[in-house]
């Protein structure tokens, strides 16, 4: 790998170890993926705070210093972690303080990771605490090299955003905050990111359910490749599009869709394929369609709905204010619980409007900074949840084995408040 001056003086320890180790973990990380060099990053959104009990039993060892040195930068020698010195945030980690009382998940683990936000905040990792960082001030802009890792937030960047990353994984994202430095390959190479497939959409897709289904349909067809997406599509709004993109990293593994018109650098069809030969689309019409939602209602058996969750990825303002304008003046059913998840910052906004007085006195709760997917915990005993994400349709029965329907946002509502599942596709 060719390295700039400047990334030489770091490898060899002018700024510090814990900057050597990073560059050290970054040059080995390029030359096993074939980078010929790095690229500067001012944009890192990784995890560090997330407990795990690898994680608790290091901190123990040595303290958050030796955690970050083995796990976020691969080094086993005892280092003083220094500031970042680019701006990164912390992704989605555990439960926090809110969801104490509400689920089995333990106490040692809120404690592990309020004590890790400390630690890493006075480092300059700022705790946005979310799946969704570009709804909370983390928004990079077109071209921009950013070091990022959750699969929809990275989808969202590359294609909503115009960003260029690639699924980054702790180690990187830890060796990029101290160090701003990324390898150049994948996604932030302009040929690597011209359109490889066409899927067109033959049924109205035109509401927040369809663009999660057909993004399911998507990932399922072109697996880890880069789509374009035409056809019966309405303009999609942010909602729209984190559920589109999620459910296609959720079914392939899609880091970069092109959607003309939406897409930064897909002005066009042709534009998406650089010019080049444009194949020919696959087709999204009703048996797809009914397929795709089949699939994701396959582990529903029983009706009876113990568990709603909402806000997969996490909820906008306007999600939330959607389901508080549903549930104003009613009430959940006795054996029925429901979490809406929304990044913190969006539920202090949300506090102010009054959507969380709403949602609470109808015997729901917002919850921040995790899912049940992440933390693997959901409301004590719950063996039938209702969902409308296609992401956590398609998680959670494996992860927490429990029963799974996917609907709208109205059926998950109706589900919460007469604890039975009365959903059904629409023609
Ligand atoms: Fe976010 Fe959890 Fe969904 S981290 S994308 S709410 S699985």
């Amino acid at each position: 790998m060719r390295l700039t001056d400047e990334e030489r003086i770091m490898r060899d320890g002018a700024e510090g170890e814990a900057v050597a180790a990073a560059m050290d973990l970054l040059i080995r990380y390029g030359e096993a993926l074939g980078a010929e060099r790095l690229v500067d990053t001012r944009n890192v959104a990784g995890t560090m705070t997330q407990p795990s009990p690898a994680k608790a039993k290091l901190e123990r060892e040595g303290g958050w210093a030796r955690a970050y040195a083995v796990i976020n930068l691969d080094c086993d020698r005892e280092i003083e972690i220094p500031r970042m010195k680019v701006p990164t945030c912390q992704l989605q980690h555990g439960f926090s303080e809110d969801a104490a009382g509400l689920t089995a998940y333990p106490a040692t683990s809120i404690e592990l990771q309020g004590s890790a936000e400390n630690y890493f905040s006075e480092r300059g990792v700022n705790i946005l605490a979310t799946c969704t960082p570009y709804q909370v001030g983390n928004l990079p802009v077109r071209n921009e090299h950013v070091a990022w890792m959750e699969s929809s937030a990275v989808v969202y960047a590359n294609s909503v955003l115009g960003a260029r990353t690639n699924c980054e994984g702790s180690a990187s994202t830890g060796a990029a905050g101290l160090t701003g430095k990324i390898p150049y390959w994948g996604n932030h190479v302009p040929e690597n990111r011209l359109a490889t497939h066409v899927v067109r959409a033959d049924v109205a897709v035109d509401n927040f359910q369809e663009w999660g289904m057909f993004g399911y349909f998507v990932g399922e067809t072109v697996e880890e490749a880069r789509p374009a997406v035409i056809g019966s599509l309405a303009q999609p709004d942010l909602a729209d599009l984190k559920h589109f993109g999620a459910a296609t990293a959720t079914s392939g593994g899609v880091e970069l869709f092109h959607m003309p018109g939406v897409t930064p650098e897909a002005p066009t069809i042709e534009a998406a394929f650089g010019g080049l030969h444009i194949p020919e689309p696959v087709a999204y019409g009703p048996r797809e369609r009914q397929w795709v939602y089949d699939t994701l209602n396959a582990q529903g058996t029983s009706t009876d709905v113990d568990f709603v969750l909402l806000g997969c990825p996490h909820a906008s303002l306007d999600q939330v204010a959607r389901i508080a304008q549903l549930l104003e003046g009613r009430r959940l059913h006795a054996d029925t619980e429901l979490w809406v998840m929304t990044p913190r910052a969006l539920r202090t906004m949300a506090d102010r409007n009054g959507y969380t007085r709403i949602i609470t006195q109808a015997g729901g709760h917002v919850l921040t900074d995790s899912c049940p997917a992440m933390s693997k915990a959901a409301p004590p005993g719950t063996r039938v949840f209702a969902t409308d994400s296609a992401k956590q349709a398609h998680y959670l029965p494996a992860i927490l084995g429990i029963e799974a329907w996917f609907g709208t946002l109205d059926e998950c509502i109706d589900a919460a408040v007469t604890g039975r599942w009365r959903g059904g596709l629409r023609p």
